[in-house]
């Protein structure tokens, strides 16, 4: 039987919704594209737990008890491992098939760290800090992780992170996307050619999903899906 995601997202107090926060919706979306697999076993893996604003040095020391959107994909995914991964401690965060890392997305030795820590993922969603940098470096190291076939989503590359000015100078996650479309290439700083290459070669698809809310503000949520080539 399916469930209601968008319903689960508001209940668990992540935005990823229709009713909480920045209220993104997309849950619409993954509900169309992961139902098909939502009763069986596989593993995933979200980055960023829970809001807690952009002040990194807050978040490194920041301890939390609860992660919504973790809470949301254990009632979505009965028999899915779930992995999670964020700067700040969730490690008293306990549910039936969690296990947590504790990371920071902007570092190469940490995101290798947490690569090598994880099994194939059919599914992975950076909801982290949303700096283009941090999304450009996970992706560098976390696309083969995923499995062929499934799902590379990195949520809301419309936002600009003022971390970012004083982070490796990269192209916006957005354009960085929309030029991957255009010409097959990727080209980022956080991106070594190898990685590149690979990521390439095994893209069966890019969706970038501009939500309907906020008619054509830019600023209207967006978010991408990279499908792996099974
Ligand atoms: C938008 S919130 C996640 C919201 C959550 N997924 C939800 O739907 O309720 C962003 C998260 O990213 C984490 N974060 C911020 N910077 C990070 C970094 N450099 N590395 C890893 N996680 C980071 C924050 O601690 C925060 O938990």
């Amino acid at each position: 039987m399916s469930l209601n995601l968008a319903q689960l997202a508001n209940e668990a107090g992540s935005d990823k919704g229709d009713a909480v926060f920045h209220a993104h919706d997309y849950a619409r979306l993954y509900a169309f594209l992961f139902e098909q697999f939502r009763e069986r076993e596989f593993a995933m893996l979200e980055i960023g737990l829970k809001r807690g604003g952009l002040d990194e040095s807050k978040l490194r020391g920041r301890v939390e008890q609860e992660a919504p959107s973790i809470a949301m994909w254990r009632k979505y995914f009965p028999r899915a491992k779930i992995w999670g991964f964020d700067i700040s401690d969730f490690s008293a965060v306990k549910m039936e098939g969690f296990t947590f890392i504790q990371g920071d997305a902007g570092s190469a030795q940490s995101l290798t760290k947490l690569h090598d820590a994880l099994p194939p993922l059919r599914l992975l969603i950076d909801d982290g800090s949303h700096a283009s940098y941090h999304q450009q470096l996970t992706l560098a190291h976390l696309f083969n992780r995923v499995a062929p076939g499934g799902f590379f989503v990195i949520e809301d590359i419309h936002v600009f992170n003022p971390m970012d000015a004083d982070l490796p100078k990269v192209p916006r996650t957005i354009s960085l996307l929309e030029q991957f479309l255009r010409t097959g290439k990727l080209e980022s700083a956080a991106i070594s050619p190898e990685q590149a290459r690979f990521i390439e070669a095994n893209t069966a698809q890019v969706f970038i999903h501009r939500s309907d809310k906020g008619g054509v503000n830019y600023w209207a949520p967006k978010m991408a899906v990279l499908q792996r080539k099974g």
